[in-house]
């Protein structure tokens, strides 16, 4: 199932330093939204609020809303493991578990959870996360070899079957292509576009035609210089910011003249 993201009033600080500014942003289900930006105007730290792993560095704290189909993601009592499982994480250079199978790699998460699962239902979940995730017909006869035999992509498909093996709402990723060949690129968004049939996706890229290929709505964050904060400039359908942009720091880095 997919839900929506509703952003209100977002600050996010690394301790004192204020890195992304008041965002306000409203992020539908079952669609891809993409943010771009120049390096280090905040998508990364503001991605990461949205599943509460933002805070796991010491001093990092938000201010405001992350809402889940209504519900405050930092609403009193609410428990950050949970929201974790509700809003899996995809990061840049895919990280599975070296030593371990194939199989337990994509069953890792579930397991981290203390789900207790039978031998049938775990094989059941590791084929349909594995077709899911378009990576079965080439690891399906080698289930009980190490993740670390894949290529790069296999790897990265393998990361993001073990992110849908737990079932979440909504599924992030982070430049989840940037240490990927062309051809694996295409696989991971092929894959992608076929994921927003079941969740709702939001994806960093710093690459404007991945944005331009895979997403629905482009989220534009600028930074007006070192040390001051990041901010969300625009936030559109994929097509009017890329040919229509309705701010002029947008279309000079659509069009390629900074970042
Ligand atoms: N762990 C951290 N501690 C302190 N500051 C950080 C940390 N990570 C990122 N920042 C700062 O937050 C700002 C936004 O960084 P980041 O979210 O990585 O940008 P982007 O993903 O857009 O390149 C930058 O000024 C960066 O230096
Ligand atoms: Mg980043």
């Amino acid at each position: 199932m997919s839900k929506r993201i509703d952003v209100k009033d977002l600050n996010v600080y690394y301790g004192n330093f204020l890195a992304v500014e008041d965002v306000n942003i409203n992020i539908q289900a079952k669609s891809v939204t993409a943010f771009i930006g120049p390096s280090g105007c905040g998508k990364s730290t503001f991605l990461r609020t949205l599943n509460r792993m933002h805070e796991v560095l010491p001093g990092a704290r938000v201010e405001g809303e992350v809402l889940l189909d209504g519900d405050n993601l930092y609403g009193a009592g609410v428990d950050p493991v949970t929201v974790r499982t509700q809003v899996g994480m995809v990061f840049q250079r895919p990280n599975p578990f070296p030593t371990m199978s194939i199989r337990d790699n994509v069953l890792a998460g579930v397991k981290l959870n203390n789900k207790k699962i039978s031998k049938g239902a775990a094989d059941a979940l590791v084929e349909k996360s594995l077709v899911g995730a378009n990576l079965w017909n080439e690891v399906k006869d080698r289930l009980d070899k190490p993740g670390s035999g894949l290529s790069g992509g296999q790897q990265q498909r393998l990361c993001i079957a073990r992110a849908i093996a737990v079932e979440p709402q909504v599924i992030l990723m982070d430049e989840p292509c940037s240490a990927l060949d062309p051809i694996s690129t295409l696989a991971v968004e092929d894959l992608i576009n076929e994921l927003k049939d079941q969740y709702t996706v939001v994806i960093v890229t710093h690459n404007m035609q991945q944005a331009a290929r895979v997403s629905d709505k482009t989220a534009f964050f600028n930074i007006a210089g070192t040390g001051k904060p990041g901010k969300l400039i625009e936030f559109a359908d994929t097509t009017s910011i890329f040919n229509n942009p309705g701010q002029k720091a947008t279309e000079d880095y659509v069009s390629g003249r900074f970042g």
